[in-house]
């Protein structure tokens, strides 16, 4: 028996986490939830789970579900604290980080140094502190398990050894976003709501755009380089619109590797949780003879730039990743709420990047001062 604690349960990996664990009672017990705001659906989830300690964001929203759930022996916290708590409750065995952003980066830090292994979905967080994420998950001797799809298949192509002696490089999938084909000169007139169309998977409204950016697969490319030690020469992008793949491994011999199987998050957040075991999952089998094909072709870097961006950034290591991820956070907000058009945000994130001086990253307040500032400078720009 696992117990888990999920930080961001009411989102779409959350809610996803928690469908498999009610499948595997008898593998899993919950023992923590935080979310932001959510309280109708952390309500059901406190009533079906179970959990001793629950967290939201702001003393209200605590207040407002204490009242809900007054019947039921659970502790309410709320803001830092409280997903503190969460994130470090006595009684888990691994934490799966889901919160969005660069919020989950101090709660995912709490729980490796409280010596929780970790599911890791937030990649955001590898983004901003890779060094220090895998410094301290070594120095603790917990397992840090990528829930990414993507990394979910490299790691299970390496048969879980991250070491990869004989890797060549690693090929991460993308399905290319709802614009693969669209012509640049009408990208300045895509809507929020277009652009939430993703054809392949449903996600959160973050990673959604992202996707349609292609910045997510630039956040997947830092993510990977730190989870499986890779120099950024040895990560390539390739665009496969089925999905069906979700990442391959080259060898030193030239054998590559994929794992396919079909869109569904159920089974690498289940894979995380379970490891080294494997448990069912209702998913349907894949169909290969109902594919007509499975097809692949080059990034478009002019179309979609935050792509290289990320590369850059990666390249040019220390605080440049956390800075990238802070522009890119602030300018997907802005263009959510209409305040900026779709290319707007490469643009920023391109200013942020240029007007950045580089630091090392010795410390968790350096990541938190560049995350800062970009956030600062993207704001600031917008009203010049
Ligand atoms: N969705 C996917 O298929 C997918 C795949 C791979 C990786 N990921 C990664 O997984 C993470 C979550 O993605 P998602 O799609 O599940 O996002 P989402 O649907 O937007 O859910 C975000 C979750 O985080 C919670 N949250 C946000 N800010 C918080 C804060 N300050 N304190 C506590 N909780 C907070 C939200 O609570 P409320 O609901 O109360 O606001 C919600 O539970 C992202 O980093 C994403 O890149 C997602």
């Amino acid at each position: 028996m696992k117990r888990v604690s999920i930080l961001g349960s009411t989102g779409t990996i959350g809610v996803r986490a928690l469908a498999m664990i009610d499948l595997h009672r008898d593998s899993f017990e919950v023992v923590a939830l935080a979310a932001r705001e959510n309280i109708d659906l952390l309500e059901q989830q406190i009533r079906r789970f179970s959990p001793r300690v629950v967290a939201v964001g702001t003393s209200k929203a605590a207040t407002a579900l204490k009242e809900r759930v007054k019947d039921v022996p659970v502790e309410i916290g709320w803001g830092d604290e409280g997903v503190l708590g969460v994130a470090t409750a006595s009684e888990a065995d691994i934490v799966l980080t889901a919160i969005v952003g660069a919020a989950g980066l101090l709660p995912s830090l709490a729980a490796i140094k409280a010596g929780k292994d970790i599911a890791l979905a937030t990649k955001e967080v590898m983004v901003m502190a890779g060094e220090l994420v895998i410094s301290e998950a070594k120095a603790r001797g917990i397992r840090l398990l990528p829930v990414d799809s993507e990394h979910s298949a490299i790691f299970q192509c390496l048969g879980g050894n991250n070491s990869g002696a004989y890797l060549k490089r690693v090929l991460l999938t993308s399905s290319g976003g709802p614009f693969r084909r669209r012509p640049k000169e009408s990208f300045a007139a895509i809507t929020p709501q277009e652009a939430l169309q993703h054809p392949t998977w449903v996600m959160g409204k973050k990673i959604t755009i992202d996707s349609a950016t292609l910045m997510n697969k630039g956040l997947e490319v830092i993510e990977a380089s730190w989870f499986f030690s890779l120099t950024p020469q040895q990560i390539d992008v390739i665009i496969h619109p089925q999905s069906i793949i979700h990442s391959m491994v080259e060898f030193m011999d030239g054998a590559i590797l994929a794992q396919m199987g079909v869109t569904d998050m159920g089974l690498p957040i289940l894979y995380a949780l379970s490891y080294p075991d494997r448990l069912q999952t209702p998913l349907p089998p894949l169909d290969l003879n109902a594919l007509s094909a499975l097809t692949f072709e080059p990034v478009d870097h002019e179309r979609f730039p935050c792509l290289g961006f990320a590369y850059q950034a990666l390249q040019a290591g220390g605080t440049y990743p956390a800075v990238l991820n802070a522009a890119n956070e602030v300018a997907v907000d802005l263009f959510l709420s209409d305040r900026i058009t779709f290319p707007d945000i490469a643009a920023l994130i391109a200013k942020a990047m240029d007007n950045h001086r580089g630091r090392k990253i010795d410390s968790i307040e350096v990541a938190l001062d560049a995350d800062r500032e970009a956030r600062e400078l993207v704001l600031a720009a917008l009203h010049t």
